[in-house]
């Protein structure tokens, strides 16, 4: 039953206290996220150290790559040095080139637009839809009806001229897009598919772990993901020779040599290094608990939160299983105007939360880019709130 308040008003104090209530009460500071090792991270990185492979060469780096593949059910992953450079170079391996356009959702981490521009193309905003938070597809697909034309198997935005060559869904906190819908739209206008997946790590779309559905896609591994390198990212990728071309152009393209400096490539310094790596195996071996621990919480927030008029707690689609990187909430409409004095008065109590970004299109690198009317996209950045949600909670 919905605890009682009088119509429109909402009870921002009972939110805060229930928030609390789900928190550890002895912690003065409670972070939005904060990595947890709890395994092999000492063992593993002072094997680097004390071996001296910290950097570019060492056992970690396949290994972590081997487990990643793994644990995601990919043929090939690629550990590179950030989520950003990995979105980078799968834009490139689906042959994203200067003044396409790429679409991707609007509302995103900036990343995604930044690697879109680093390959000197042009990013196309798409709205989001509520259930998922993500790039909404039956929207996509119509106004791409409206402004796209196929000839032969490019697609071309008519207002433009410029060819549409990929589309980015971003499976926001984690929670997996509609992916069936999406190859659907992909199909029909001849795009490629490369998943931002940069906050998605164990999270399933259909019972199938987020990366599969793209020709390539991206994982970050930064500090504040559900496993951390301290830095770092991952390509993962079911073809074959597309996970060869990956690890070639994120090693400076150097042909293998016992001393030669061949080069056949202009390729770039992306490799994760090995102390990075160690780190990763450390924590890939706990993720399994981390994901039962975030489940767990997230559960937590649900039950108690969800009883509050007005408010909505963000849960994972039927479709999907989600890692529940990052809990949230989202006001409803007639309360966006609170959503500031929550922030204010959860960050008071030293309980971090934080908004969702700006809108990408609303920042003056990205404003004359083309994009849809993003009405649902505008409505959940004024609305939602992240709560926090780290593993040790
Ligand atoms: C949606 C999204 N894409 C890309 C990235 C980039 O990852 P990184 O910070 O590892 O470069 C991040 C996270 O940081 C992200 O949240």
């Amino acid at each position: 039953m919905k605890i009682e308040q009088e119509k429109n008003i909402l009870d921002l104090n009972l939110i805060v206290k229930t928030i609390k209530s789900a928190l550890p009460q002895e912690k003065e500071y409670i972070p939005l996220h904060e990595p947890y090792f709890g395994g092999n991270e000492w063992c593993y990185v002072k094997e680097c150290i004390d071996t001296g492979w910290v950097s570019s060469v060492g056992k970690f780096v396949d290994l972590f790559e081997e487990k990643l593949a793994e644990f995601t059910g990919v043929k090939r992953a690629v550990a590179v040095v950030n989520g950003t450079a990995a979105l980078q170079i799968c834009l490139q391996l689906v042959g994203v080139k200067k003044e396409d356009e790429v679409l991707i959702p609007a509302l995103t981490f900036i990343a995604t637009a930044n690697a879109v521009t680093y390959c000197g193309a042009v990013p196309h905003f798409v709205d989001s839809e509520e259930r998922t938070l993500g790039l909404d597809a039956l929207k996509l697909r119509s106004y791409l009806k409206d402004i796209a034309e196929v000839r032969g198997n490019t697609c071309y935005n008519k207002i433009t001229q410029r060819r549409i060559k990929a589309v980015v869904p971003m499976h926001t906190f984690g929670h997996p897009v509609d992916l069936d819908e999406l190859v659907i739209v992909c199909k029909e206008f001849h795009l490629e598919l490369v998943e931002d997946a940069a906050e998605s790590l164990g999270s399933y779309y259909k019972g199938q772990h987020t990366g599969n559905w793209g020709k390539v896609s991206a994982v970050s591994f930064n500090g504040n993901k559900v496993i951390t390198t301290g830095g770092g990212g991952a390509i993962l990728t079911n073809d074959v020779e597309l996970g060869k071309l990956a690890k070639h152009l994120t090693t400076q393209a150097k042909l293998a040599h016992r001393w030669a400096f061949e080069h056949d490539m202009v390729g770039y310094n992306y490799r994760m290094p090995n102390i990075n790596a160690a780190l990763g195996c450390a924590q890939l071996e706990q993720l399994p608990e981390f994901l039962a621990k975030k489940r767990q919480l997230a559960k937590k927030y649900q039950t108690i939160l969800s009883k509050i008029e007005g408010v909505q707690v963000v849960v994972e689609p039927s479709f999907a299983i989600s890692n529940y990187w990052l809990n949230a909430i989202l006001l409803a409409p007639e309360h966006a105007g609170k959503k500031d004095d929550l922030l204010a008065l959860t960050n008071d109590l030293g309980i971090l939360t934080r908004p969702v970004w700006n809108l990408i299109y609303t920042l003056p690198m990205f404003t004359e880019c083309p994009r849809m009317d993003c009405q649902m996209a505008e409505s959940i950045a004024t609305r939602l709130i992240n709560i926090p949600s780290s593993v040790n909670l």
